[in-house]
């Protein structure tokens, strides 16, 4: 075989090199007799087809280009190469495609505040640790058992920032202080660890609407200090003339007072000893939002936003029209007698609630560290006006306006009056939000009261079983009553101004045991508002033992929640409402496991016939009834059998669903499917 010198010149051969043709022993005779045919000094062709040239080398290191090109462009070694060239390809480009699928395909999952329910405390009443007969933090670090005995994992604390207390800690004096009533700053830092470590949320409240007339701002803004001078709404007024306008506060009578100091009118939309700030002035916006990273710094994880339909009023102050137009001027002295269109809601407000979103957003970025947002205002009729406060596509707000309509239920109880406040809710949320539904709070009188002890677990079971998150307020888990206050006993600043609108009865102590207090208080013999008479029977203690009661009932339905996707994530779709019976199903698609519900809130016990609804089976069999007894039961679906205040949760299996030749009857906020073989949830 013939060499080319120019070629040996370039370097050595490559003897570890074996091609197809030939082995490590060719190369190394072939080198040898290139060497030996230089040290004879043979002639070489001058010039030999290239072609050839090429071809009759074989590859070794440091090859010149054209060699190398030769080589390379070999279907021996293009091929393989070309192949898995096209293999890194392919594969980097699924696995873009499955990373994109996956994400496109997965339902967005659910954020804490989704998970469980809201626990409302309401630290005076909850637990006191100190034997001064009105709870404190350190009461409810003594109680967080509880809420995960009841499978709660956001607890929100009604306010105990530094106040007077004209208004139980809604008048603030100092919005990054802890009243001493209620503890110390260490023993909020305490708690809001410990609440962590359990997997615990904490939601505080927050005021945005007013301060206590103590505040610093209100005396600087008093005496006219530059800074602080336009903090409030203020107004000339002669202390013994015409109020500026009709406005009226919310507790009743003029919204304005004279401050002497001042020589001017301030506006309040609730008591005169909490004054409504003015958030025309940057400065009170910029300071509140301040106020707002003051607490999402410690770790606090969201927020209840009190009175925010309040927080604007028209700067042209004209009187609000008169609901009853012949009413003479005097005898309008309540929120009721006008329309509160000057007052409320006014243009702007939700600019400025994007803008507090907008801090919470800012600490949210971390992983598990999202932050809550849900609005109070009521809205009453004008539910559309209370959607707005839910985030929309484009810009975010709350999380959830509270759902209020519930607190309805009790005043007509009926099936087809369950329905139609769920309606309210259902057909008036933008589409894809989350619903939430409060059937007590410490500002309305407690379910066992308004509606009767007999509808206690009914109405439980309707608040843990529909979709979206559940709010219960302290006591509620184990039916507490309303106690009955005398006219010289009430505490309440609403109740001082009329009997009827006092809160005391729903705010008494929390009954934990059969103990002195009820164990609210077990040092002394004081607590700030009486205990109700029925705490031996109804308490926490007693109740756990009973698997009958209210609050195993509860605790039950509150796991079941969670742990069934059909209940917590699924469909809500109306099967039935009568006089009595109100009757809604939870499925999810690909899942054969779903559950009816069948509840009566009326005056007569029913028999409820679905025989029409092919969807469901002929016999169902009942998880749970209210009337523990019950548990167990078959029915046939033509007789569902309730007792009056009597609700049913029945699991049944089925591969046919009923939301798809339902579609106006039923609501899904993130549709998912279930994927059985592999036990996965996906868009669909
Ligand atoms: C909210 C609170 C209520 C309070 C009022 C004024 O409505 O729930 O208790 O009195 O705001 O802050
Ligand atoms: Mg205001």
């Amino acid at each position: 075989m013939s060499v080319r010198k120019d070629s040996v010149e370039m370097g050595v051969t490559n003897q570890g090199f074996q091609d197809a043709d030939g082995d490590a022993s060719d190369s190394v005779s072939e080198a040898e007799s290139v060497e030996k045919q230089e040290s004879t000094g043979v002639k070489m062709d001058p010039d030999p087809d290239p072609e050839e040239k090429y071809n009759q080398m074989k590859p070794y290191a440091g090859m010149p280009k054209e060699v190398l090109l030769l080589y390379s462009s070999q279907a021996r070694y293009r091929v393989p190469r070309e192949i898995l060239f096209w293999l890194t390809v392919c594969v980097t480009l699924a696995l873009v495609a499955i990373t994109i699928t996956v994400i496109a395909l997965s339902p967005q999952c659910m954020s804490w505040w989704q998970a469980s329910p809201v626990y409302q405390v309401y630290p005076r009443s909850f637990k006191d640790s100190d034997g001064d007969g009105v709870g404190d933090l350190k009461g409810i670090m003594e109680k967080l058992d509880h809420f995960q005995y009841l499978n709660i994992k956001s607890v929100w604390i009604s306010p105990f920032y530094r106040s007077p207390m004209k208004d139980f800690g809604y008048d603030v004096e100092d919005f990054r202080e802890i009243d001493p009533l209620f503890g110390t700053m260490q023993d909020f830092d305490k708690l809001l660890a410990e609440m962590h470590d359990r997997g615990l949320k904490l939601i505080m409240d927050f005021i945005p609407n007013h301060t206590s007339d103590r505040h610093r701002w209100f005396n600087l803004s008093r005496i006219r200090d530059p800074h602080y001078e336009d903090y409030y709404v203020w107004v000339d007024c002669d202390p013994n003339g015409p109020k500026p306008n009709n406005w009226v506060s919310i507790f009743g009578n003029s919204s304005w007072t004279y401050d002497e100091v001042r020589g001017q009118c301030y506006l309040h939309q609730f008591l005169k000893e909490q004054p409504d700030l003015n958030f025309r002035n940057p400065n009170v916006v910029q300071d509140t939002i301040d106020t707002i990273h003051f607490w999402l710094k410690k770790g606090v994880d969201g927020f209840r936003m009190d009175a925010v339909k309040h927080i604007l009023e028209a700067p042209h102050l004209r009187n609000e029209p008169q609901v009853d137009p012949n009413k003479p001027p005097e005898l309008v002295t309540t929120e009721w007698d006008l329309h509160s269109d000057y007052t409320t809601s006014q243009v702007g407000l939700h600019d400025l609630l994007r803008q507090f979103r907008a801090a919470l957003d800012t600490y949210s970025r971390e992983p598990g560290k999202y932050r809550f947002m849900v609005m109070e205002s009521y809205d009453y009729e004008e539910v559309e006006k209370t959607m707005r406060y839910y985030s929309t596509p484009l810009v975010r707000e709350s999380d959830f306006p509270f759902n209020f309509y519930l607190l309805d239920l009790p005043y007509n109880a009926s099936g087809v009056w369950a329905k139609h406040l769920v309606h309210l809710w259902m057909g008036n949320m933008p589409k894809g939000e989350w619903p939430n539904w409060v059937v007590g709070n410490h500002d309305r009188h407690r379910i066992s009261s308004s509606a009767g002890p007999a509808y206690v677990r009914v109405i439980n079971m309707l608040l843990l079983t529909l979709p979206g998150t559940p709010t219960t307020y302290y006591g509620e888990e184990i039916g507490m009553e309303n106690i009955n206050v005398t006219q010289s006993e009430i505490q309440d600043p609403a109740g001082k101004y009329n009997t009827s609108a006092s809160r005391d009865p729903e705010r008494s102590p929390m009954q934990w045991s059969s103990d002195m207090n009820a164990g609210f208080n077990s040092i002394t013999n004081v607590t700030w508002l009486p205990v109700h008479p029925d705490y031996e029977t109804v308490n926490v203690e007693v109740q756990k033992k009973d698997e009958g009661s209210v609050l195993s009932q509860y605790s039950f339905l509150s796991h079941l929640r969670e742990s069934e996707l059909a209940l917590h994530r699924g469909w809500f779709c109306y099967v039935h409402a009568d006089a009595n019976v109100f009757s809604y199903l939870r499925e999810l698609d690909g899942l054969d496991r779903a559950y009816l519900m069948v509840l009566n809130f009326g005056k007569e016990s029913a028999i409820t016939d679905l025989s029409y609804i092919p969807e469901l089976p002929d016999q169902l069999t009942v998880q749970l009834s209210t009337n523990h007894v019950n548990n167990g039961k078959v029915y046939q679906k033509s007789q569902i059998k309730t007792e009056v205040g009597e609700g049913l949760v029945i699991q049944y299996s089925t591969s046919q669903r009923y939301n798809p030749n339902h579609p106006e009857e039923c609501y899904i906020s993130q549709k998912a499917c279930y994927l059985p073989t592999v036990n996965i949830l996906y868009k669909c």
